[in-house]
């Protein structure tokens, strides 16, 4: 369920380490593995990794201290990145207990610099400044670097360095400008990368990764979504007793997702609540109920709201007074159709672990700064509802996955994200009934191609955007004065940033022949190939 231009709801809980731990699933219980979040853009990615090799993972604040790592019973620790030098006043550091714990610690650039410090290192600004893709020689190939070849590449970025270190450690891999490339300690368990191994441009990055987590700590990798989803059941199970839920079901992955687990866990004491706010894709609406009403049996109460939405539009071309008016709607129309069901007293919600990392989990470093906008905010606190957020300890990726266990449709689970204003950003300048059915059928046609030609999968993103602007052409003898349309198909992994995707021509010719024969009223179809940043996904 999304509403346009409200924060993320959070939660009230007092300490968000205290309740890291509190949501360990009990199966991951000594089987965890946290990252003390320095701050890196890259720190979620590293949980991901750890989590894609079926090993727990979460983020900490850096500030977290002996006693609650401890009640973490970490089979692992790692120190993620970050844009402090660890010689700066106020620099964030790691309990400097940390090594007591006897638990393997993996420390990734500036946590590499932190960990060394905390073992005797001295870490310097180094002279030679290294960002990008470097050499790198594996100098001991025994655990971390186990099946890396000698020489391969890295990823750096960093402006520091640790530049001398005692006998104590083992250099692992060296570069032409780094001599500690990697390092461990010869007596505690501590190992260092300078690069990164947790992104794609280091091509052997996952193996260390895993020998960290496998040959190191001896994970069990045994993080799989059907063993979460029966623990989640339980608790949603305890801690809905006999009360009603409602669920704002939006028909993308999230709300989907949501929806099923819930009816799982507790079948009729849910409610669903799908808006047609007249500003969906068509068979939009037709999916959500054919899967939740007719597949499902699930209570799904559809209000047609088009014409109040569609009202509120009249006259409107400012892009954010569109979403205000929008997001305001919602609320109403929201408010009204849960005021109908009796008893309820929870409201499901589908935040993801982002959105939680978002809202803080106790130290705001510059990954947290990044606003991942748009879920939905307010509601519960004017419904006076409390929260059911089920999906509050996965990624996107995760939830994907857990869509497939609890059988959603493959349509369901790899949508492509849906904006809650929906078509009203992508009608340019005011949105009329008329505009919308135009866009409707340039859209079904791009995404037909786009799945029909295998894209749909590879792509994060694609849709057609109506231009407010007419252009000449030409049609049998005559003239034609048509509007545009712009088609966007983006790669990404985060949204955050994207790269516009390299659909064959073949794929595009097509797509813009059946459109202009097909639709009448466009003359002309464009390929947007602008990347964000500095353009944004969406053109409003
Ligand atoms: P931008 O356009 O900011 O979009 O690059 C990033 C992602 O957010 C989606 N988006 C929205 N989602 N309400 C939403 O629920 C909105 O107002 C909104 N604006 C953009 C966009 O589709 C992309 O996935």
């Amino acid at each position: 369920m999304n509403t346009p231009g409200t924060a993320p709801a959070t939660d009230t809980a007092p300490d968000p380490t205290d309740r890291a731990i509190a949501d360990i699933p009990p199966a991951m219980r000594g089987q965890v593995v946290p990252i003390l979040d320095f701050g890196s853009q890259y720190v979620q990615l590293i949980a991901r990794r750890v989590r894609e090799q079926g090993v727990y993972s979460m983020l900490v604040g850096p500030q977290i201290t002996y006693e609650q790592l401890k009640a973490l019973e970490p089979k692992g620790i790692i120190l993620s990145g970050g844009p402090s030098s660890v010689y700066e006043e106020g620099a964030p550091k790691p309990d400097p207990r940390l090594f007591d714990l006897g638990v393997p610690v993996l420390g990734i650039c500036y946590g590499m610099q932190a960990g060394c410090e905390l073992l005797g290192g001295e870490v310097k600004n180094a002279h030679a400044r290294e960002y990008g893709g470097v050499k790198l020689h594996i100098t001991d190939d025994d655990d971390l670097m186990k099946n890396v070849p000698e020489h391969t590449t890295a990823w750096m970025s960093h402006g520091d360095q640790v530049q001398s270190l005692s006998d104590d450690f083992v250099p692992l891999a060296t570069t032409g400008t780094c001599p500690y490339a990697a390092v461990k300690h010869k007596t505690k368990p501590f190992y260092g990368v300078q690069f990164h191994p947790e992104v794609t441009h280091t091509p052997h990055g996952t193996d260390i990764l895993s020998n960290f987590l496998f040959h190191v700590c001896h994970c069990a990798g045994s993080w799989k979504m059907a063993n979460f989803l029966e623990h989640e059941i339980e608790r949603i199970r305890a801690a809905v007793g006999d009360q009603q839920v409602i669920c704002g079901l939006s028909g993308g992955v999230d709300s989907s997702v949501v929806a099923a687990m819930l009816h799982r866990a507790i079948g009729r004491q849910l409610t669903c609540i799908f808006v047609d706010n007249g500003l969906l894709r068509k068979g939009e609406r037709q999916l959500v109920e054919n899967t939740f009403r007719d597949h499902f049996d699930l209570d799904l109460r559809v209000v047609d709201a088009a014409q109040q939405f569609l009202g509120d539009l009249e006259g409107i071309t400012d892009p954010q007074e569109k979403r205000t008016r929008i997001g305001h709607r919602f609320i109403e129309v929201f408010k009204e159709a849960s005021s109908d069901i009796a008893g309820a007293s929870f409201l499901a919600q589908g935040t993801l672990y982002p959105d939680v990392i978002e809202s803080g989990h106790g130290y705001a470093g510059t990954a947290a700064n990044i606003k991942l906008h748009h879920n939905v905010g307010g509601l519960p606190e004017q419904l006076g509802f409390d929260l059911v957020e089920p999906l509050r300890n996965l990624f996107k990726d995760e939830v994907r996955k857990l869509g497939v266990v609890l059988g959603l449709p493959e349509a369901m689970v790899w949508r492509h994200p849906f904006p809650g204003p929906g078509l009203a950003v992508r009608v340019l300048g005011e949105v009329t009934p008329s505009q919308l059915a135009l866009l409707r059928d340039c859209d079904e046609i791009l995404l037909e191609e786009i799945v029909a030609n295998n894209l749909y999968r590879r792509t994060a993103q694609v849709f057609a955007v109506l231009l407010p602007v007419k252009s000449v052409g030409v049609m049998g003898d005559g003239r034609t004065h048509e509007q545009v349309v712009a088609i966007r198909a983006v790669e990404s992994q985060d949204f955050m940033t994207a790269d516009w995707a390299r659909i064959p021509y073949d794929v595009l010719a097509t797509i813009s022949n059946r459109i202009i024969n097909e639709v009448r009223g466009v003359n002309r179809v464009v390929y947007d190939i602008s990347s964000k940043p500095p353009a944004t996904i969406e053109w409003e």
